[in-house]
């Protein structure tokens, strides 16, 4: 997956599909949404309509993504997901990263091959540009989907140069960890099999760089049945929370993951 940034419209992008930073009732609003009702045309609001009637009577909920026609908009679709606002009292990061990973996965449902998104929830629902850009940024980088390009679209500088820096600081892509994997002398990963020693992975290099704290809030893992960079994304916060303090890191977490690894270096490399 490449991921790109531009600073510009979103309803003019030659994507596949077009995310839009929608409200639950479907029925536009100002900003993005406006924008893309409003270049889109007539026929994204009858869909919307069609949707509401249908399987999202009560509307859609926070977090979730739903595709219609893109209508008048060079894109095929647009795939609508809600935002939450932003709170300073909750965290609510993970109802974020959730509007990004459903998007992806209706993305890979249609077989969008890119997607542009915009600053979800930066806008009228007020979260803060950087915290926004590092959540879409750690999400997507870790996603896992058939989309080829993900294009970050941003409307100004500012919130340009937020997310220019968050994906630079969000870490590998899941290809980009499998390839470091791969990268590694057998020696070394029969020691690493032999003595069940996960810090031993971080002398392989292959503890990643990533903002690892906010990956594990925002995100659940069933190691077991996971693409293996998530195995190894889950070694790299259990090896850094024990070096540099955070939350507590699951030791039991260290078998399922020694056992992914290990699936993955006989049968999956
Ligand atoms: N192209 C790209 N980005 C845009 C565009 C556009 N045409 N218009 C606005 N933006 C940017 C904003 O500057 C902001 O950074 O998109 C980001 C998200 O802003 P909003 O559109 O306000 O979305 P959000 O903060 O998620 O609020 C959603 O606003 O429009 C209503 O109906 C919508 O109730 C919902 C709420």
């Amino acid at each position: 997956m490449r991921v790109t940034l531009v600073q510009g419209d979103i309803t003019e992008q030659r994507v596949d599909a077009v995310v839009n930073a929608a409200n639950s009732s479907l029925m536009g609003g100002g900003g993005v949404d406006g924008a893309i009702h409003r270049r889109g045309g007539p026929a994204i609001l009858a869909e919307c309509r069609r949707l509401r009637a249908s399987k999202y009577g009560k509307g859609l909920p926070t977090g979730q993504a739903v595709a219609t026609t893109a209508g008048e908009l060079p894109a095929r679709w647009v795939i609508h997901t809600v935002g939450p606002v932003h709170s300073a009292e909750q965290d609510r990061s993970a109802q974020l990263a959730s509007c990004y990973r459903e998007s992806l996965k209706v993305a890979d449902s249609l077989g969008a091959a890119s997607v542009a998104f915009p600053a979800i929830s930066a806008g009228i629902y007020g979260w803060p540009l950087d915290s926004a850009a590092r959540v879409a940024a750690c999400t997507v980088k870790a996603a896992h989907t058939g989309v080829e390009e993900v294009r970050f679209v941003l409307f100004d500088h500012d919130a340009h140069t937020a997310f220019q820096q968050a994906v630079e600081s969000s870490g590998p892509t899941n290809d980009e960890i499998v390839a470091a994997l791969s990268a590694q002398p057998a020696d070394r990963w029969r020691e690493v099999f032999e003595t069940g020693d996960v810090g031993l992975l971080y002398q392989l290099g292959v503890v990643v760089g990533f903002d690892w704290p906010l990956w594990r809030r925002t995100t659940t893992v069933d190691v077991a049945g996971a693409p293996v960079s998530d195995a190894v994304r889950l070694a790299t916060s259990i090896v850094r929370a024990e070096r540099f303090g955070g939350p507590a890191p699951d030791l039991d977490m260290l078998k399922p993951i020694l056992d992914r690894l290990r699936r993955w270096y006989e049968t999956e490399r």
